[in-house]
């Protein structure tokens, strides 16, 4: 129906950009966006028991155990919001098992976008990468640089992110992407992500669109 509400998973190797084009997808479909990666770390910085289990893990650039990350998941996708507004899955589902365990809770995306960026890239979009602990916000030293001297004071940087982490955060990625992509294969579209970042949006804002305009369209004959 016309207010079925979107659901959307991203996925790319590390760096690639999911995290800042789901800034600008949720700011525009408003979507509940589900990121591992920023519930882990908020686990880790709150020091709670799952904090405690993955921060080794996630410094050293491996994954975190299965079980965690998706009783994780499954608790925050059977959230009212998320079934009311949308969702935004990123990075999750990552492994083979990950991805049967959504389809043991019928979970399906509308969509699945991946990110493509060659490997040379992800390493100085990583290495130059900053946080803003206070907004959230994503930059880059180089490329996406803060917009103020006050915010650049505050920036931190993922003890993730050295040359040496990125290099097995990637070695992993692509030992589990082709499962993770043949899951999909069905809702997949590959985006050249190797363009600046409003590009990148506008070509998923308009796969987004369409399946709205779609879904209107079949609501009218209905
Ligand atoms: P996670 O946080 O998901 O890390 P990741 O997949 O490695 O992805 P990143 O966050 O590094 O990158 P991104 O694609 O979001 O890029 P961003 O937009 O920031 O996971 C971290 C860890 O948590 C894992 O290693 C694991 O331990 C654990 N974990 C998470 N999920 C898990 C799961 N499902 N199972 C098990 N463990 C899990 O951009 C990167 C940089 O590039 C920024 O500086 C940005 O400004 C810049 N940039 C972005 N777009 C562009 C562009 N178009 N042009 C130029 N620069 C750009």
């Amino acid at each position: 129906s016309l207010d079925e509400p979107l659901k959307v998973m991203i996925s790319g190797a590390p760096a690639s950009g999911k995290g800042t084009q789901c800034e600008l997808i949720v700011q525009k479909f408003g979507l509940v966006h589900i990121s591992t990666g920023d519930l882990l770390r908020a686990e880790v910085s709150s020091g709670t028991d799952i904090g405690k289990k993955a921060k080794e893990f996630m410094n050293s650039g491996s994954l975190v155990p299965d079980e965690i990350v998706i009783a994780m998941v499954a608790g925050r996708l059977s959230r009212e919001d998320a079934k009311e507004r949308g969702w935004l899955l990123d990075g999750f589902p990552r492994t083979y098992a990950q991805a049967q365990s959504l389809d043991k809770l019928n979970v399906r995306p509308d969509i699945f976008l991946l990110l493509d960026v060659p490997d040379e890239i992800l390493i100085d979009r990583c290495v130059g990468r900053r946080l803003d602990p206070v907004t959230g916000k994503i930059y880059h030293v180089k490329s996406y640089p803060p917009e103020s001297e006050e915010i650049k004071q505050r920036l931190v940087t993922r003890p993730d992110d050295t040359e040496e982490k990125v290099k097995s955060r990637l070695q992993i990625y692509k030992q589990n992407s082709k499962a993770i992509i043949s899951a999909y294969s069905d809702v997949m579209i590959k985006i050249d992500a190797n363009r600046p970042k409003e590009v990148v949006f506008e070509e998923s804002q308009t796969l987004l669109s369409q399946i709205q305009l779609k879904r209107m369209i079949r609501t009218d004959k209905a």
